[in-house]
């Protein structure tokens, strides 16, 4: 059994290195999308940085491709995370696919070579936006063979926070009739296939050219949000995984006596709080978590062919800030990717 002096033997002192997470002035570099001040897209701009090298249990991953998600827009604008990572630079991304590199002391699930996927460190900085990062082994998974690369870095942020939204947080089970809104999206398309998984019966709300798709991945029922009755025929909902942020009070008047909205982006407002305690549901604010186990799960379901992830568009990485404008139009079916070229 190998025991602290054994560690500081093969490493140094680890705990002296964790205070220096990018290593020193002569480690090898790497290209990464930097930011130096916040604001618009023009701040992402393309630098040279140094390659951070892994602590012990963490690995490091060469990026082949970095999932794009709101949270990126809204942090690089000073919302989001910019509270958590603080004043720029620092660099943006979560969502990560690519090949470990190397592995830290005490790794055992993950080997040189193995390509792997996941959302590192949220809500702290990952630095997906870069030709490398490291994190703890276990917030990392085997990509199934089935995905590419490009589709693996679309999965982990979206599709955990269905997860963890439908089934952590709301308690989805068989026969549950569930509710997403904006079901096209990042979330929303995995999140209509995982309540399906669940043996739901799944409403979505989308833009028309959106509805045959949403039926064909296993939507029971879709409605159009821009009809201003469009939630006439939708009752009887137990839990509602609210993606929009907008128009909870009436969103949530669809839930029966005792269901749930998850309040994904933005939390509960307090017109949703007091209309939870005169109708009688409940609520839920929510925020995503790297969680390997859940992942795992849905690599299998991916495998199987269960769900699919649906990739809108990808950009080289020198394009990301092209990439940030079509996100914030706010109507991608899907995913948005980033290419990172070796
Ligand atoms: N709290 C957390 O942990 C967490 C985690 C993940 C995401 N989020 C947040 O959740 C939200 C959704 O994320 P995402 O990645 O799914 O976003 P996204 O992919 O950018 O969403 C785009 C989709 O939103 C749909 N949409 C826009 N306005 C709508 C409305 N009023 N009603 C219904 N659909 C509407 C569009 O549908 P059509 O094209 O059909 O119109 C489009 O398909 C974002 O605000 C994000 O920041 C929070």
């Amino acid at each position: 059994m190998f025991t602290q002096d054994d560690l500081c033997a093969t490493y140094g002192d680890p705990w002296a290195a964790a205070t220096v997470p990018f290593m020193n002035n002569a480690a090898p570099t790497m290209r990464a999308i930097t930011q130096q001040r916040l604001g618009g897209a023009d701040e992402l701009i393309l630098t040279t940085k140094p390659r951070p090298a892994p602590l012990p249990t963490e690995v490091l991953v060469r990026v082949t491709a970095a999932g794009v998600n709101p949270v990126d827009w809204k942090t690089r604008e000073g919302n989001g995370m910019a509270g958590v990572l603080g004043e720029p630079p620092f660099v943006l991304g979560w969502d990560v696919a690519g090949v470990v590199e190397e592995v830290g002391f005490g790794v055992t699930t993950l080997a040189v070579g193995d390509r792997v996927f996941g959302m590192p460190w949220f809500p702290r900085q990952a630095g997906a936006y870069a030709e490398y990062v490291t994190a703890p082994s276990r917030q990392f998974v085997k990509v199934p063979d089935v995905l590419s690369d490009v589709q693996a870095a679309a999965v982990p942020l979206a599709a955990l926070t269905a997860w963890q939204a439908l089934v952590d947080t709301a308690g989805v089970s068989a026969g549950d009739r569930v509710l997403v809104t904006a079901g096209a999206g990042g979330v929303g398309h995995l999140a209509v296939q995982l309540a399906k998984h669940l043996g739901a019966h799944v409403t979505a709300t989308a833009s028309e050219r959106n509805h045959a798709w949403l039926r064909s991945i296993g939507a029971d029922d879709v409605v159009d949000y821009h009809d201003p009755e469009y939630l006439t025929t939708v009752k009887d909902i137990d839990a509602i995984i609210e993606l929009t942020g907008a128009d909870q009070v009436r969103i949530a008047s669809t839930l029966r006596p005792g269901g749930i909205i998850v309040a994904v982006p933005g939390g509960v407002s307090a017109e949703l709080g007091a209309a939870a305690t005169a109708a009688g549901f409940r609520t839920s604010a929510f925020l995503v978590e790297p969680d390997g186990a859940a992942l795992t799960t849905i690599a299998g379901l991916l495998s199987a062919g269960q769900v699919t992830v649906e990739v809108a568009r990808t950009f080289p990485i020198a394009d990301v800030a092209k990439a940030h404008a079509l996100g914030e139009t706010n109507r991608t079916r899907g995913k948005i990717v980033l290419e990172v070229a070796r």
